[in-house]
């Protein structure tokens, strides 16, 4: 299930998201995660089942659009339809409210979440 980050998630938050492409650059790391801490309209969601297998995140924008900017799972769990389910899971929270949409580095992978429900 989902559940909303928290403080104490911070290591494995920062393990998770460093699997994006730009995560190699600590710095900007820990700022994208004080963003999550800090900024309202930024949210972070952990995937948890016995242990934290992945973080989806998204921004508010404009108080329109929630994009989806970070999706990543643990390399041991990947292609077991985690992923999927987190872009689900967003969609289901936000579409009420707001347009749901991926960043550019997220598009590919919400693409073919798409793809398959079809
Ligand atoms: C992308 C990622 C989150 C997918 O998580 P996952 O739990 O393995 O995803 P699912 O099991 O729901 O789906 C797996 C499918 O997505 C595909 N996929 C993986 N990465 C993809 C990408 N960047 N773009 C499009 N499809 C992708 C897999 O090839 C697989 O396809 P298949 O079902 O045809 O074999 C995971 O591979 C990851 O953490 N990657 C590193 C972080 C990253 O690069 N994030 C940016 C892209 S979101």
């Amino acid at each position: 299930m989902l559940i909303r980050y928290k403080k104490n998630f911070e290591k494995i938050a920062m393990g998770l998201l460093s699997f994006m492409p730009e995560g190699k650059d600590i710095k900007k790391l820990q700022e994208t995660i004080n963003n999550y801490e800090k900024n309202p309209d930024w949210h972070l969601y952990l995937w948890k089942e016995e242990d934290i297998l992945g973080a989806i995140g998204v921004k508010i924008e404009n108080d329109i659009n929630a994009v989806i900017q970070h999706i990543s799972v643990t390399p041991s769990h990947r292609k077991m339809g985690i992923g999927k389910k987190m872009v689900n899971e967003i969609k289901k929270m936000y579409n009420e409210k707001y347009a749901v949409c991926p960043d550019e580095r997220t598009l590919e992978f919400y693409n073919k979440c798409d793809e398959n429900n079809e």
